[in-house]
């Protein structure tokens, strides 16, 4: 198996940092949460009661394979996209006897490693072609020579959809039409709005796990790009916009500092904020209108509780 160590250039993420970190409000990526370390915290905020995403989609998803198979059909390349976790998967695999090639898209490359073994243990004739890529850039040139004949259904569970605005969502999603052709189609998960107040536990969770997710951060900067963040002096918090629509996660300065990254200096006023991540909600119907152009929604599957959905779309005839 050949696996790319760092897909992404360390320049680019380089002025990528440095370029957020001199912006009012300061920014950082929030790719950079998925090293190794990260993605087992991510895991862990999976199995969180309060993170209710990863249960509801699964819950919806068993409720309802036999369903989810018959609208996938045969003679199938699944491209899954942030392949972290792989127990979904592993329900379409035991659901769906018509997956003939698998490519899991993923950043984090000891992660993709490891579930990619156990994945080709268990499903001995299914050909997977792992990659490790940043999937927000050039997708098909990574995977155009993948591809095989037959339809291809991309994969995106976990409501990651959230992390672009709705205008990138919408972007994102209808370049995958260069991928899955005129024949193929997107299965997605998609986080509902809901209470303000379930979407806040949701990000700040009691044992604190979600915090050290948003540090890890920070950690990094100090051990990749020679930043000296005193972790300390930093704590989590995660907002609810109600206006736009979605979760803010946030890194807040505990005091005046500046703290050194490779070349650069930055400043800190006691309670600024970092910008890490943006986590965007959807109603059925809203998400469903920003694809209408280009994308038609065959099905949505909800939870009685009405948390989480998973939609099915193909390309608009
Ligand atoms: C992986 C982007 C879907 O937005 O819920 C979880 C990431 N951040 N807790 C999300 C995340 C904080 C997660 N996604």
């Amino acid at each position: 198996m050949e696996l790319k160590t760092n897909s992404y250039a360390t320049k680019d993420i380089l002025s990528e940092i440095t370029d957020g970190l001199s912006g009012f409000p300061k920014t950082l990526p929030y790719k950079l949460f998925y090293n190794n370390e990260g993605s087992d915290l991510f895991d862990q905020i999976c199995n969180l009661k309060e993170y209710y995403l990863t249960r509801k989609e699964m819950e919806i998803m068993t409720g309802n394979i036999k369903e989810i198979a018959d609208l996938l059909g045969e003679d199938i390349t699944l491209i899954e996209l942030g392949s972290g976790n792989s127990r979904k998967t592993r329900l379409l695999f035991d659901n769906l006897s018509g997956i003939k090639t698998y490519i899991p898209v993923d950043i984090s490359d000891e992660y993709l490693h490891d579930s990619v073994a156990s994945i080709k243990k268990d499903y001995p004739s299914l050909n997977v072609i792992p990659k490790c890529h940043d999937y927000t850039a050039d997708l098909k040139l990574q995977i155009q020579e993948d591809l095989q004949q037959g339809r291809r259904i991309v994969f995106f569970p976990g409501s990651t959809i959230g992390n672009f605005t709705p205008f990138e969502a919408r972007d994102f999603l209808f370049n995958l039409l260069n991928i899955i052709g005129s024949s193929g189609g997107i299965l997605i998960g998609v986080d509902l709005k809901k209470k303000k107040e379930l979407l806040q536990m949701a990000y700040n969770d009691n044992k604190g796990i979600t915090a050290k997710f948003n540090l890890n951060i920070l950690k990094r900067l100090n051990d990749e790009f020679c930043a000296d963040f005193n972790l300390e002096n930093f704590r989590h918090k995660a907002l609810y916009n109600e206006t736009e629509g979605r979760i803010e996660m946030y890194l807040i300065s505990l005091t005046d500092q500046s703290v050194k990254l490779c070349n650069s200096t930055f400043s800190f006023k006691k309670n600024e904020k970092i910008l890490t991540e943006y986590s965007y909600k959807y109603n059925v119907d809203e998400f469903k209108e920003l694809l209408k152009d280009k994308l038609r929604l065959k099905r949505a599957w909800i939870d009685n509780e009405k948390m989480f959905s998973v939609q099915y779309f193909e390309p608009v005839k």
